[in-house]
């Protein structure tokens, strides 16, 4: 038989749970309930990151990280270099909820519209002159040019892009609420997926002919 104390238990754990269940959807990556969890790279991933590491084999060098000193390659279609330091290339900040990206522009190269499902992006130009755009979900286009020191945020999974806009390179780092944000990068997204997204559904999106879709797949085939 259930006691009145006991319903009432379960009704206010029912309040609590409600309560913060909205707080839950708010967060980017969840919480750690450690230090640290260095990921091993060598087992497969969790539901929500990499195993931890036994903390016997972790070692300083597991908490930094030197791949950004050098200048990414932009010699290619549009004139970037993404160095991603996420989980998969700097495993101590696995569970830890925080990534960044250098970002090298040639001079007028493009970082192209793209959106990072699980990760608000906040960023620093450090030399250069940068267009930094991104477009709200209700199609309204805030942007700005920034140069040296200036910051910028993009909410998260919303589609932005940098251009450089200025007359030599640029560079800027970026910084992500998500050990993994993901990226989907629009061009390829769209026009370069395994398998490839039939003509017939591009032409009709894009109301263009298909020799319009044919002519952007064909930059983008590897
Ligand atoms: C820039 O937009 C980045 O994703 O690093
Ligand atoms: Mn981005």
């Amino acid at each position: 038989m259930v006691t009145r104390s006991a319903s009432s238990f379960r009704l206010l754990s029912y309040l609590v749970v409600l309560l913060l269940l909205p707080l839950l959807s708010f967060a980017a990556d969840p919480d750690p309930l450690q230090d640290f969890c260095v990921a091993d790279m060598s087992a497969p991933p969790l539901l929500n990151g990499f195993p931890c590491k036994p903390a016997s084999e972790v070692t300083s060098g597991d908490f930094f990280f030197d791949g950004f000193m050098k200048e990414g390659n932009t010699t290619n279609t549009f004139g970037v270099n993404l160095t991603v330091g996420n989980v998969l290339s700097f495993p101590g900040l696995n569970t830890l909820g925080i990534s960044m990206n250098r970002v090298d522009f040639a001079r007028g190269g493009i970082n192209p519209p793209h959106y990072h499902p699980r990760g608000s992006e906040t960023g620093v130009v450090m030399k250069g002159k940068l267009l930094v755009g991104f477009v709200t979900t209700r199609n309204v286009f805030h942007s700005k040019v920034l140069t040296a020191g200036q910051m910028f945020v993009i909410p998260r999974g919303l589609v932005h892009f940098q251009k450089n806009v200025g007359e030599g390179k640029a560079l800027a780092f970026t910084a992500f609420n998500s050990h993994m944000p993901g990226a989907e990068v629009l061009p390829f997204t769209l026009f370069a997926s395994t398998p490839p997204i039939p003509n017939d559904v591009l032409t009709q999106a894009f109301q263009v002919e298909e020799d319009v879709v044919k002519s952007i797949k064909s930059k983008f085939a590897s």
